[in-house]
């Protein structure tokens, strides 16, 4: 099959289904035949949650993952050049070439079904075999996956965790008005913006903008945002931390790389999976998180997700491709 400009522009629609951080969607792409870069978006940075950026990095690693399954599915093997230093700007590069290997089809038919599920899960046990498929899914030695069961005695340190971080995000006030300002409260802010955590998806009708920040300056307390944390956890069937090797730009992109190959094989598996990620986002907390489960100096968890069986919710918008897609000479 020949690369064409039509395709390159459909495998990029794919990677803007990925996930990322308060859905800032940190990516812009370019095209040159049969290169495509994924580039950093740095104008999408959360300061305040992630001031290292290694999340917006793992947002890359999503995008990456689903270009990269959308291009084995249409008969195109894929080159990754990581970070190449003969680039005008940072990006990943990719070299697309005609192939014929069919890839893997319920990863790629997940990509346009899945969705992060902030709901109550049911807690139905997930077959163990289905777990297996999950673990098995990460093809990446530098990500270590921990899977825990949420009702067993050894997990509840790590929810005492989730709940302590929740408490200190809430407490802080930088950290609620960089939430704030990634909240689409009305219609016409989610339709004119295509990006950030929309009413409907966190769970409250749309509203005016000034009645949406009272609402969620009086509710959204730390203890509260803690006791609905635990009872999320308390809903879910599994819970996995993911781990990078190192602290890194290239690791970050893999486990991102990793989560997405997860999320889209839980996707396939009928189960809902959301973030809990509060544990790995506040320093002071994640350093008790890695003590508390022994890990090497370098490694980081950096990703904490919950698993279980939930209704379908509504979806999180995105801006089209054509709104990413850059003119190669403007990088
Ligand atoms: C690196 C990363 C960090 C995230 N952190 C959180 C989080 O802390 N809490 C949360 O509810 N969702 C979190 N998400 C999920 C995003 O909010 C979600 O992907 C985005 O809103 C788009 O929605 P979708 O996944 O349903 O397409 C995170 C996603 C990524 C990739």
């Amino acid at each position: 099959m020949m690369v064409t400009a039509m395709n390159v522009k459909e495998l990029i629609h794919y990677a803007t289904l990925a996930p990322s951080g308060h859905n800032t969607q940190p990516w812009k792409f370019s095209i040159d035949d049969n290169v495509i870069r994924v580039i950093p978006d740095f104008e999408r940075r959360l300061p305040v949650v992630d001031p290292d950026d290694h999340a917006l990095y793992i947002s890359l690693g999503c995008a990456l993952e689903n270009l990269m399954i959308a291009a084995k599915r249409h008969g195109l093997s894929s080159t990754i050049d990581y970070f190449p230093p003969d680039e005008k700007s940072e990006c990943l590069r990719i070299t697309l070439s005609p192939n014929g290997d069919p890839g893997d089809e319920d990863l790629f038919d997940a990509i346009h079904v899945r969705q992060s599920n902030r709901s109550l899960y049911d807690k139905n046990e997930i077959p163990e075999g289905h777990i297996h498929k999950l673990i098995e899914s990460n093809i990446f030695d530098t990500v270590f996956l921990k899977s825990f069961d949420p009702n067993k005695q050894a997990s509840e340190p790590i929810i005492n965790l989730v709940k302590e971080a929740n408490r200190i995000q809430f407490n802080d006030r930088q950290f609620v008005e960089e939430l704030l300002s990634w909240i689409r409260f009305t219609k016409k802010e989610m339709n004119n913006r295509k990006d950030g955590l929309t009413a409907e998806v966190m769970g409250f009708p749309f509203v005016p903008r000034w009645l949406g920040r009272l609402i969620l300056k009086t509710f959204a307390k730390p203890e509260s945002e803690a006791s609905k944390s635990e009872k999320q956890i308390r809903s879910s069937s599994l819970l996995m931390l993911f781990i990078s090797k190192k602290h890194d730009k290239r690791h970050w992109v893999d486990l991102g790389r990793s989560f997405e190959r997860v999320a889209l094989t839980a996707t396939s598996l009928g189960l809902a999976h959301a973030h809990l990620n509060m544990p790995c986002e506040v320093e002071s907390v994640r350093n008790k998180l890695s003590s508390h489960l022994e890990l090497d100096h370098d490694k980081q968890p950096l990703l904490f997700i919950r698993f279980g069986y939930a209704e379908e919710r509504p979806r999180s918008p995105r801006r089209p491709a054509e709104e990413v897609i850059m003119q190669s000479d403007t990088r």
